[in-house]
């Protein structure tokens, strides 16, 4: 019962405030926490779709900023009118090299949301979202600059637990949170890394 509360308060409020989706709350909770965003920033979100994620970073990095957006599924229209967004209709398993998001240089930032249509096959579904994961820490010599901030959707899982503990090296700080829009029987949480070592 709480759980459909909590859930009809967000959507509603990402509605009344043009939002695209009630996402938007997770990764403002993240970014009045520790600060990932600031004005002038490049910034790379994967799996934006349909985009309240990269409406609000827009704004925050403003017109100097720029935020390319990959997803799987056709690209939203409704993003593309911002000024400093481009987006791509790409699967992130077919990614290796920044010129294929139209870049030369490492992001400022690196966003994923990114979670996997699910079965139901627990061990499956953990296995699925873990590859995800595995795959964004792949990039993240390419397409992070050293200092640069990370935020990624995990679901928990032992394994992944168990991959996370040998990443948290890769920052100065490392943290893990559940944004309180999250539904409480999500098993998603966040994984944000601040300050990216070379
Ligand atoms: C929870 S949604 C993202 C919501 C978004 N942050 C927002 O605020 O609107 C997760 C997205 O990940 C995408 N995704 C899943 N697997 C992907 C892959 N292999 N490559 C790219 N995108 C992927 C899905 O298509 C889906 O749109």
């Amino acid at each position: 019962m709480g759980n459909f509360k909590v859930k009809d308060h967000y959507f509603n409020k990402a509605k009344n405030e043009n939002f695209l989706a009630r996402s938007i709350y997770k990764l403002e909770e993240i970014d009045e926490k520790y600060r990932i965003l600031k004005p002038g920033m490049k910034v790379v979100d994967l799996g934006y779709y349909p985009g309240s994620w990269i409406q609000y970073t827009s704004k925050v990095i403003g017109e100097q900023g720029q935020v390319v957006g990959i997803d799987i599924q056709e690209v939203n229209k409704k993003v593309t009118g911002l000024k400093n967004v481009r987006v791509y209709q790409k699967d992130i398993f077919d990614i290796q090299d920044l010129s294929q998001l139209g870049v030369e240089e490492a992001f400022d930032a690196v966003l994923s949301d990114m979670a996997p249509s699910t079965t139901g096959i627990k061990s499956l579904d953990q296995d699925r979202s873990l590859n995800l994961v595995e795959s964004v820490f792949g990039l993240l010599p390419r397409f992070l600059k050293p200092g640069g901030n990370f935020v990624i959707k995990v679901f928990d899982s032992q394994s992944a637990q168990n991959y996370l503990k040998a990443q948290k090296s890769l920052f100065n700080e490392f943290h893990y949170l559940k944004p309180k829009s999250t539904r409480s029987v999500s098993k998603e949480f966040f994984v944000i890394g601040k300050n990216f070592k070379a």
